[in-house]
């Protein structure tokens, strides 16, 4: 899905006209190249190493089986072009960077300089959390933080978001007939609703039922009560900002599964390290970068412009619910959402393809 939407997105801003492309499949090689790519040959083999080696830069969201393999491979018989990928498998190495230039193009243009060679995208919550908020984090504004996530189906997989409309359909048609007659008793097409849940719904990849409950635990099991999802947070945010020892920003948090499609959101507590107004923040966040969207704190504006619906299939990144907390005056809210396949997933790395090829 993530290759999709990022071929999608290279076609869109043309960058293939940048590049000489190949294309390489795990299960098609000699098959057709995608026409859009003019003048690429057919489809190779996506484990031919040999032919692999030849190319300066490779691109892949072919996921970390293939990283391990491939990767490991290449790297080992001395091939030395770029590498940049969307699996998370290299992304803590001391030697890759992760990518998100709009927030740390610095960091990417000297590890270019300096020979670094792996270039990784991020987790989806933190490449949109930055942002959102890049420019507080980049000010070293930010002592600590909480996000607490919403993430969407679509951070499983294909299979997850047709199981959650599947899920969303055969709890409707289990009490449609009572839907449609406005006289019948909610409660009782609630208990219906329940039981199919707790029996027979099919939940073959989240395990449990997602439409009409959520899933408050995403990815592994770390052994402390953190999820390795959770995790991340702490380590991609200071990885990418590149923050010394002094500036480290704590960030930690609990990630939940809900029943968005493609959209991600968290609800933040920062900790500042200054008293900042709500409109100096607001000024921050909005002038950081291009794609950051301040919505104002009204319930209308927050119901229209902050929500997976409004997010998805857009680059914006709104950023709303910014307020003083109680806990005191360093103590702010807010609220981001943005869709994983994008900011979170395909655009970094096309961007870093332009970087790499001096188009960025
Ligand atoms: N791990 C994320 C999720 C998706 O499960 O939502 C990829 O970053």
């Amino acid at each position: 899905m993530v290759g999709s939407v990022l071929m999608q997105r290279m076609q869109d801003e043309g960058d293939f006209a940048n590049i000489n492309p190949v294309f390489f499949s795990t299960s098609n090689a000699g098959g057709a190249a995608p026409t859009f790519a003019e003048g690429a040959g057919k489809l190779e083999d996506a484990f031919d190493v040999d032919t692999l080696a030849k190319l300066p830069i490779i691109v892949t969201a072919q996921g970390g089986d293939y990283t391990k393999r491939v990767h490991t491979e290449l790297r080992s018989r001395g091939w030395d072009g770029l590498w940049i990928d969307a699996a998370s498998t290299l992304r803590m190495n001391d030697d890759s960077i992760i990518v998100l230039d709009p927030i740390n193009r610095d960091v990417i243009d000297k590890g270019l300089i300096n020979g670094t060679r792996d270039f990784i995208g991020g987790n989806c919550t933190v490449s949109c959390m930055l942002m959102g908020l890049g420019g507080l984090f980049k000010n070293n504004l930010v002592e600590w933080g909480t996000s607490m996530t919403y993430q969407a189906a679509s951070g499983g997989g294909a299979r997850h978001m047709r199981e959650l409309l599947s899920q969303f359909g055969t709890l409707n048609s289990q009490v449609s007939t009572e839907l449609d007659d406005p006289a019948s008793a909610i409660l009782d097409i609630d208990r219906k609703v329940l039981a199919h849940q707790r029996t027979d719904i099919d939940a073959t990849q989240f395990g449990v039922p997602l439409a009409g409950s959520l899933i408050p635990w995403i990815d592994a099991d770390l052994g402390n009560g953190q999820s390795k999802e959770e995790w991340k947070a702490g380590v991609e945010t200071n990885k990418i900002l590149g923050t010394s020892e002094e500036n480290h920003v704590i960030m930690d948090g609990l990630c939940i599964r809900i029943g968005a499609m493609r959209s991600h959101s968290q609800a933040l507590t920062l900790k500042l390290r200054e008293d900042l107004s709500v409109a100096e923040i607001e000024k921050i966040v909005a002038e950081d970068n291009e794609w950051a969207k301040v919505i104002p704190n009204t319930k209308e504006a927050s119901m229209a412009g902050l929500t997976p619906v409004a997010a998805s299939g857009t680059l914006d990144i709104p950023v709303g619910r910014i307020r003083k907390l109680e806990m005191g005056p360093e103590y702010v809210s807010a609220f981001t959402v943005g869709d994983q396949l994008l900011w979170g997933a395909a655009e970094p790395l096309r961007r870093m393809l332009n970087i790499a090829t001096g188009t960025l």
